[in-house]
């Protein structure tokens, strides 16, 4: 039998990552946050001091970039050529350049293989954009994860400031209004609902709430 992939799509600031976290832990498969590996590319464009708006610049610096996903005690480290950078892609300024890199259809390209190969390797749950319509489009369990923007952006900004970082409500709303426009109105491979996912809007769930309702869905789908 093959292995199994959980594929989890949705805008920024749904919980994602979180939810997508504990469930893989519940059910004992390796969580692939594939949002860090954009960011992970657009902190190499940003110290290289190239635009977010050079394309070109950004697909020449690709050759140079090595991206691995390291797992120590559960949780997942993101290596830069090497360097542990999971903090330093948690900023909203490397979000911004997370976000510009994502729509270069190089970069996509550059992760669709390793993506794609980590599914290979045993059970997995994926967490990003478009892994349901574009990296896994025969996972058997897919699920859209959403919430107004609203509750959206005060969780990130809880969270944000939980870190120390000097931000008000409104710069975060403002961020998350703007990256679901470009995330979504993007040529390649755009942020959208896969035809076969479910819709799980967790506005009003709890933490614990949402990590049972993706819990069932994938159990109820696998017994299936
Ligand atoms: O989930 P996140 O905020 O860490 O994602 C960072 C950026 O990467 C976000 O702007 C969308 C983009 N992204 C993407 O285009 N495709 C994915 N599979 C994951 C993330």
């Amino acid at each position: 039998m093959g292995y199994i992939s959980v594929a989890i799509d949705g805008p920024s600031g749904a919980g994602k990552s979180t939810v997508a976290r504990a469930a893989a832990a519940r059910l004992g498969y390796v969580y692939v946050d594939t949002g860090a590996m954009y960011r992970a590319i657009g902190l190499a464009v940003c110290r290289r001091g190239i635009s977010g708006e050079d394309a070109d610049g950004i697909a020449a610096v690709l050759p140079e970039i090595d991206i691995r996903l390291a797992y120590q005690d559960g949780a997942q480290h993101v290596l830069l050529n090497g360097e542990d950078v999971s903090d330093a892609i948690r900023t909203p300024e490397i979000a911004y350049y997370a976000s510009k890199v994502s729509a270069v259809p190089a970069v996509r390209q550059f992760l669709l293989e390793a993506q794609r190969d980590m599914a290979k390797k045993g059970n997995i749950l994926m967490d990003g954009r478009d892994i349901g319509t574009v990296i896994l489009p025969d996972a058997p369990v897919k699920i859209f994860l959403t919430a107004s923007a609203e509750t959206r952006a005060e969780r990130r900004y809880l969270e944000l400031i939980g870190k120390g970082q000097q931000v008000t409500r409104e710069s975060v709303l403002h961020d998350v209004v703007e990256r679901d426009r470009q995330d979504m109105s993007r040529a390649v491979a755009p942020l959208k609902q896969a035809e076969d996912a479910v819709l799980l809007d967790t506005s009003k769930m709890t933490l614990d709430e949402s990590i049972e309702a993706v819990l069932q869905i994938i159990r109820k789908k696998i017994e299936d």
